[in-house]
């Protein structure tokens, strides 16, 4: 009996009327049936989260104003030998756990290419981020944040527990990038890749847009896979509906609508601020040849191109106009080829674990 009251009345009385308010996610990919299997589904809700090999588990993983969210990390590592680290955003099943056991396959894979990868000077870390369907199938422990559907990915606030508000999942990546760039816990760790796939990459390729300390960015790196859609940096779309309303709003654009992580950055920096910004990040895309799927068709969506690929490619046509024909200095694209929708195997392929394990300090990034 350690639920607060609150939480307690939520879940006894509260959910069934609150639950119309909230987004029901339809994720569009199947479960990996090859990797841990957790209790329930993305779709009805998780019930239990499974234990990994070489990860621990943590449920309640401490954040600020004493929030909590479960999380992935590899096991047994001693901190001060760590010179690397990979925070994995997993997509909108929620997968944590499938996230971090695709990253280590991917690091496997690197070790066994390359002597110089040791994969006991790297951490990976997976967060959760659960939504209100897991709290009704019993994933949900107390003081664990609880976000609205997909909207994690944008970096809406959580909606849960409610002695908590206005903590958005952006704010959470702050804190874990916060933990390992921390000179007293990691005193040796070079560079940190916090990387993503499908919504996993909207999620990282947004917060790289919109992450407000540039403290580290000389560690860090963000690998964005196959995003479903992507936070356009210019009024103009390679697709134009004059139909469709808000085509430049957030999350496609920068013109309105920012979540409240965003709203006083904005303000301030403005457009060209947060684009100048961006720039100077070190962004990774990479793009699988075959994923020719529609993925979100919303028509904010559909402005950006009909597929992902095609997102993809008119993006990076947009980044070449925005800097004189070719893509920021700090940016890199790769295509991957034979590749689908397919988390695993594009962290699995050589563009996929060169960038994502990040992991060779002599390795070049081209
Ligand atoms: C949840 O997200 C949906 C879709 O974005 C929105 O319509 C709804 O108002 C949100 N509910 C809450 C409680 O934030
Ligand atoms: C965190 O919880 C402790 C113990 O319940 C409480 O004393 C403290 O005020 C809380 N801190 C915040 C920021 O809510
Ligand atoms: C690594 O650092 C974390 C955070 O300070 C600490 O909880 C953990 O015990 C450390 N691990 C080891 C093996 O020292
Ligand atoms: C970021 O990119 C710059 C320029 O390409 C490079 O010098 C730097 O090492 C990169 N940093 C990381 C963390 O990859
Ligand atoms: C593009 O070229 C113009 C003219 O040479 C220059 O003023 C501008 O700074 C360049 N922009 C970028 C992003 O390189
Ligand atoms: C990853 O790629 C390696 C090398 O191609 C292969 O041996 C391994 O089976 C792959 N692992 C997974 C989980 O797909």
């Amino acid at each position: 009996m350690t639920r607060s009251l609150s939480f307690a009345t939520f879940l006894l009385v509260g959910f069934q009327t609150v639950q119309a308010a909230y987004f029901t996610p339809t994720p569009r990919q199947a479960p990996d049936a090859s990797g841990p299997q957790a209790s329930g589904s993305a779709w009805e809700g998780y019930s239990e989260i499974p234990d990994l090999d070489g990860a621990n588990r943590y449920m309640t993983w401490p954040l600020s104003r004493n929030a909590t969210i479960p999380l992935y990390q590899t096991a047994d590592l001693d901190n001060s030998t760590v010179t690397r680290a990979v925070i994995g955003v997993s997509g909108a099943l929620r997968d944590c756990w499938q996230g971090w056991t695709d990253l280590n396959n991917a690091l496997d894979t690197a070790a066994a290419a390359k002597s110089s990868v040791k994969p006991s000077k790297i951490s990976v870390m997976s967060p959760c981020f659960f939504n209100t369907l897991d709290v009704d199938a019993g994933a949900v422990v107390e003081d664990q944040l609880v976000f609205n559907g997909t909207t994690w990915s944008s970096g809406h606030s959580n909606v849960l527990p409610d002695s908590i508000s206005d903590f958005s999942a952006y704010d959470v990546l702050d804190e874990l990038i916060a933990f390992y760039m921390d000179k007293d816990t990691f005193p040796n760790l070079e560079k940190l890749v916090i990387g993503g796939h499908s919504m996993g990459a909207q999620a990282v390729q947004r917060y790289a847009a919109l992450r407000k300390s540039t403290k580290n960015d000389d560690r860090l790196r963000f690998w964005v896979a196959n995003p479903g859609s992507l936070l356009w940096l210019v009024k103009d779309r390679p697709a134009e509906d004059d139909d469709c309303d808000g085509v430049d709003d957030y999350k496609y654009g920068l013109s309105a609508k920012f979540p409240a992580y965003a709203t006083a950055d904005f303000n301030d920096l403005g457009r060209d601020g947060i684009v100048e910004r961006y720039f100077g990040r070190n962004v990774s895309y990479a793009w699988g040849l075959k994923d020719n799927g529609a993925g979100d068709k919303r028509c904010q969506a559909v402005t950006q191109g009909s597929t992902h690929l095609e997102r993809g490619k008119n993006y990076v046509a947009m980044l070449e106009d925005m800097s004189n024909g070719s893509i920021p200095d700090a940016h890199t694209v790769d295509y991957v080829a034979g590749v689908s929708h397919q988390p695993s195997k594009m962290m699995n392929s050589t563009e996929g674990w060169t960038k994502v394990s990040l992991i060779i300090s002599s390795f070049r990034i081209s």
